[in-house]
């Protein structure tokens, strides 16, 4: 059987079914997958590994999504926001250290309040570190005015998940209102690209309901939009959910995890010179989830800096990781894990995506 994987393998480019077949491979198999992706990541982005040092400025959120741990509907989450100071802090800490970048992450939300406080953010980052570290957003759907503001104070690029493309599923594990809005995700990936960032988008993995059909529709949505950037990882239920009553129709932790790292290594494959990050989730479920990534086509990393007494706030989903260290200890931890998986970290170095670079032109 693994002659129809080389097969597909050494095609140019992969097809539905081919993804689909690549999805559904067995052991033997997915080492064949996992090579021929370790091979083109070498060949097109090298051996090194990026970092964002990953700054979550509050889990407050508007929005109720039916899968996450800081919904607004959750009751039992405790709600923080950091200072302006906290928040400098950590971006200092990452430019001392030579991380290139910073990732500043938090719940979705609109209002001028919000939106300006960001854009403070942005452009003291900017200030402190004479421009030289790169700025990541991940603050869900705004509008245009609002995405042009924070780019102009220096933002470069957006992390969006489209989270699943399928919009008949988008609608199962979401409200059906207009902020939960599959055409409104859609608008804000476009309006981004417009203005100029570089794009990041990425699903959840294993979720119920969804089929190998959807994760290659997925892998395809990431072509179509000619993305910049991804992360992706696997659904992990959260007992404050709706969607935790569907625990009992998940496919085991474990497979989710090998889903994970077979769409890592194909999307490596389908898309060369973008960059794919080796996401947090996957070391939920395994403790070596991240070096994994790494080996199988993921070039970045994001060591969390959010100071360690509001890391148990941020949680998502269950058995999230570093929730009990600090960014000394991430970092050290991470250095090691980084050479372990035959990485060497790009520190100093923005690491912008290539193919964002090749696209612009
Ligand atoms: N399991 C895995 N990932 C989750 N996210 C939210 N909830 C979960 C969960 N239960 C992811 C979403 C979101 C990102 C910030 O976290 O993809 O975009
Ligand atoms: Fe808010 Fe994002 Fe969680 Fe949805 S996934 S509830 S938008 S933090
Ligand atoms: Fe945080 Fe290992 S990266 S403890």
């Amino acid at each position: 059987m693994s002659e129809t994987v080389k097969r597909i393998l050494n095609k140019k480019e992969l097809e539905k079914p081919d993804l689909i077949r690549l999805l559904q491979s067995s052991e033997d198999e997915r080492k064949l997958i996992f090579k021929k992706a370790a091979e083109i990541k070498e060949k097109f982005v090298g051996n090194k590994v990026y970092y964002r040092g990953l700054i979550e400025f509050s889990n407050l959120c508007g929005k109720n999504c039916f899968y996450c741990g800081i919904r607004s509907g959750n009751k039992n989450a405790h709600r923080y926001e950091l200072s302006e100071d906290e928040v400098l802090q950590a971006a200092k800490y990452a430019w001392e250290n030579s991380f290139g970048s910073v990732v500043i992450q938090a719940g979705e939300r609109s209002g001028k309040n919000f939106v300006g406080r960001i854009e403070n953010l942005v452009r003291k980052i900017k200030e402190f570190s004479n421009g030289e570290l790169g700025i990541t957003l991940s603050l869900g759907e705004q509008t245009e005015e609002t995405f042009r503001r924070w780019f102009d104070a220096g933002a470069h690029r957006y992390l969006l998940r489209i989270e699943v493309s399928n919009p008949d599923l988008y609608h199962r594990y979401h409200p059906s209102n207009k902020t939960h809005d599959y055409n409104a995700r859609l608008r804000s990936l476009y309006l981004l690209r417009q203005l100029g960032y570089q794009v990041g988008t990425g699903v959840m993995i294993g979720l119920p309901f969804q089929t190998p059909d959807d994760l290659a529709d997925d892998l395809i949505f990431m072509r179509e939009h000619d993305i910049d950037m991804v992360g992706m990882g696997p659904y992990i239920e959260h007992v404050d959910t709706p969607m935790y009553k569907y625990r009992d129709q998940l496919i085991p932790k474990i497979e989710r995890f090998i889903l994970s790292l077979k769409m890592v290594a194909i999307l490596r494959i389908m898309m060369k010179d973008i960059n794919i990050a080796a996401t947090t989730a996957m070391q939920a479920i395994d403790p070596m989830g991240r070096e994994k990534s790494i080996k199988v086509g993921a070039n970045i990393i994001m060591p969390n800096l959010t100071p360690s007494r509001y890391r148990e706030d941020y949680l998502l989903y269950e058995d999230k990781p570093c929730t009990d260290e600090d960014a000394e200890e991430c970092k050290r931890c991470l250095e090691a894990r980084i050479h372990m998986a035959g990485g060497e970290i790009g520190y100093g170095e923005w690491g912008d995506s290539k193919h964002f670079r090749r696209r612009k032109k």
